[in-house]
Order: C-alpha cells, then sequence, then structure tokens
C-alpha cells in the first residue's frame, strides 16, 4: 500500500520517460529528499531513494527481475511493495504513487510537507 494512500498529494514532475529507459533506475530530488525513479517492464515505480536500514543511495544498488538489492549489505526490496526481503532491512520502501503524462513527464503524487520515509 502506498504510504501517501488517502491523503490529499500535489503533483510534482520530476523526469521525463526518456530519462529512465525500461530497466534502469534514476535519482530525483524533491524538496531535497532523495527520490527513486525505477523503470519495471515500461512501468515507473517512485520510493524513497535512501536505503531503510542505513543511510546509502539506492541507486547504487541493482536492479534484479522485479527487486532492487542494495548495495551495501545487501537486502532485497521489492519493487512492487517496496518491502525489504532479505535482512539486515526490515522496513519496507515508502513508495509514491506516478504516473507518466502523455507527453512523457513523469508526475508524482506527494504529500503536502516532509516526504514520508521509513528509516
Ligand atoms: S544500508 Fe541498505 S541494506 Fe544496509
Amino acid at each position: 500500500m502506498d504510504t501517501t494512500a488517502g491523503e490529499q498529494l500535489r503533483r510534482v514532475a520530476v523526469a521525463t520517460l526518456a530519462d529512465v529507459p525500461d530497466g534502469t533506475m534514476l535519482m530525483v530530488q524533491v524538496d531535497g529528499t532523495d527520490i527513486l525513479l525505477v523503470n519495471l517492464d515500461g512501468v515507473i515505480h517512485a520510493m524513497q531513494g535512501i536505503c531503510s536500514h542505513e543511510y546509502f543511495e539506492l541507486d547504487k544498488g541493482f536492479l534484479t527481475g522485479d527487486s532492487l538489492t542494495c548495495a551495501l549489505h545487501l537486502s532485497r526490496f521489492d519493487l512492487e511493495t517496496g518491502e525489504a526481503l532479505d535482512p539486515p532491512a526490515e522496513l519496507p520502501l515508502a513508495r509514491y504513487p506516478a504516473t507518466v503524462e502523455a507527453d512523457g513527464t513523469i508526475v508524482l503524487g506527494l504529500p503536502e510537507g516532509p516526504i514520508p520515509i521509513n528509516e
């Protein structure tokens, strides 16, 4: 379930689909918060860009199938749910709703105020 479900969301354009080809990821910043975009089979997933275990940038990790592996301690996270699949990470990655406009602009739905992160 998305962390932001049920809240009033602001729409924030962060990149274009051309910036995140299929099978790749891109870190963007919104209000100083790192957010990771992942293109999995043409669908954009947006999640917190810093690992839920310790402070480490997830764009330095590896995409394998439908999971993302943190490069520091090798916890894997499910890209669809954010769930931590292996220790040492326990908390899921916060996810944010992402849509792609007709012109390819990637728009996130983010709450007003601080962007929620699990840490
Ligand atoms: S910092 Fe990511 S698994 Fe430890």
